[in-house]
C-alpha cells in the first residue's frame, strides 16, 4: 500500500522562482509517497514560438531538477513533475521528470503527442512509453502527459510494459478527457492520476482556460479521489499497486493474453 497525491495549482507564465516555490512548498506540506504535479509547471504553459521555450527550458540536469531530486532522496518521495526541458541536442520539450529516490532510477518523458500550438514552440517527445519499478515500494510507474491521453496507445504501451500506475500530468482545456481517462484505468488495470491545473493564460491574443478538475482512477475504472474545476487542491489517496498485475477477470478471460494484436491493423 502506498499513498499517492495530485497537486492542482495555478503556475505564472514566465515566472519560474514562484512556481517553484509552490512547487517545494506543497512537497514540505505532504507525506504521500507519490506526488503529481501539472504540465509545465515550473513556466506556465502557453509558449507562442520555439525561441520562447528554448529560452525558458532547462536541462534536466538543471539546477530546478536537482534541487527537487535532493528533496526527493531526502525525505523518499517520488514527484513527478512537468518541465519545459532543454535537451542535449538543443530542443526544446514539453517533458515531465519522473524523479526517483534512488537516482539512478530517475528518468525523463518527453511528451509524444504536441498539443495545439505546442508544435510551434516544443519538439516531439522521442523518450518513447517506459516504466519506472521502485522495487522498495514494490510499485511501477508510467508516465504520460496531458493531450497523450487521446492515444489509448499511449496508455496500453505502459500497461504491456507493466506499469501498475500511469500518471498525467497536465494542462487540460476541455472536459471530454473525463469520459476516457475511466476507460484507459479499466481496460488496462491500472491505477490513473491525473494532475491538471487551474488557472487563465493570454498569448497571441488568445486565452486560454485549463480545466481544473484533476483526478484520481482505481483499476476498476472507478473514480477514487476529484478536485473542483477552478480550485487549489490536493488529492490523496491509498493504492496496492499489487492488485493491478493479476489481468485475468474470469477463469477463461485475461484482458492481456486476449489480445490478438494480428488483427488489430
Ligand atoms: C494539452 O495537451 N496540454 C491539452
Amino acid at each position: 500500500m502506498l499513498t499517492l497525491s495530485t497537486v492542482q495549482f495555478a503556475p505564472i507564465f514566465g515566472d519560474k522562482p514562484p512556481n517553484i516555490n509552490r512547487i517545494h512548498d506543497f512537497i514540505d506540506s505532504l507525506q504521500s509517497d507519490i506526488i503529481i504535479f501539472p504540465e509545465l509547471c515550473t513556466t506556465g504553459y502557453f509558449f507562442q514560438t520555439n525561441e520562447e521555450a528554448i529560452a525558458a527550458a532547462e536541462l534536466f540536469s538543471g539546477e530546478t531538477i536537482t534541487a527537487l531530486q535532493l528533496k526527493s532522496t531526502e525525505r523518499n518521495q517520488i514527484y513527478v513533475i512537468g518541465f519545459a526541458e532543454l535537451g542535449e541536442d538543443g530542443n526544446a520539450y514539453n517533458s515531465a521528470a519522473l524523479i526517483m529516490p534512488d537516482t539512478n532510477l530517475t528518468a525523463v518523458y518527453r511528451k509524444t503527442h504536441l498539443f495545439y500550438k505546442e508544435s510551434n514552440c516544443f519538439a516531439a517527445g522521442n523518450t518513447g512509453f517506459f516504466v519506472v519499478e521502485d522495487t522498495k515500494r514494490d510499485v511501477k510507474i508510467g508516465v504520460m502527459i496531458c493531450y497523450d491521453w487521446r492515444f489509448p496507445e499511449a496508455a496500453r504501451s505502459l500497461a504491456l510494459a507493466g506499469a501498475d500506475l500511469i500518471v498525467c500530468p497536465s494542462n487540460l482545456v476541455t472536459d471530454v478527457w473525463h469520459i476516457a481517462m475511466p476507460a484507459r484505468a479499466l481496460e488496462n488495470k491500472v491505477y490513473l492520476a491525473v494532475a491538471n491545473r487551474i488557472g487563465t493564460e493570454t498569448g497571441g491574443g488568445e486565452e486560454l482556460v485549463f480545466k481544473g478538475d484533476s483526478a484520481i482512477w482505481g483499476y476498476n475504472g472507478k473514480i477514487m479521489a476529484k478536485s473542483g474545476v477552478d480550485e487549489e487542491s490536493v488529492l490523496t489517496v491509498t493504492i496496492d499497486p499489487t492488485q493491478t498485475r493479476n489481468k485475468s477477470f474470469n477463469a477463461f478471460n485475461n484482458i492481456f493474453t486476449d489480445r490478438r494484436p494480428e488483427m488489430y491493423k
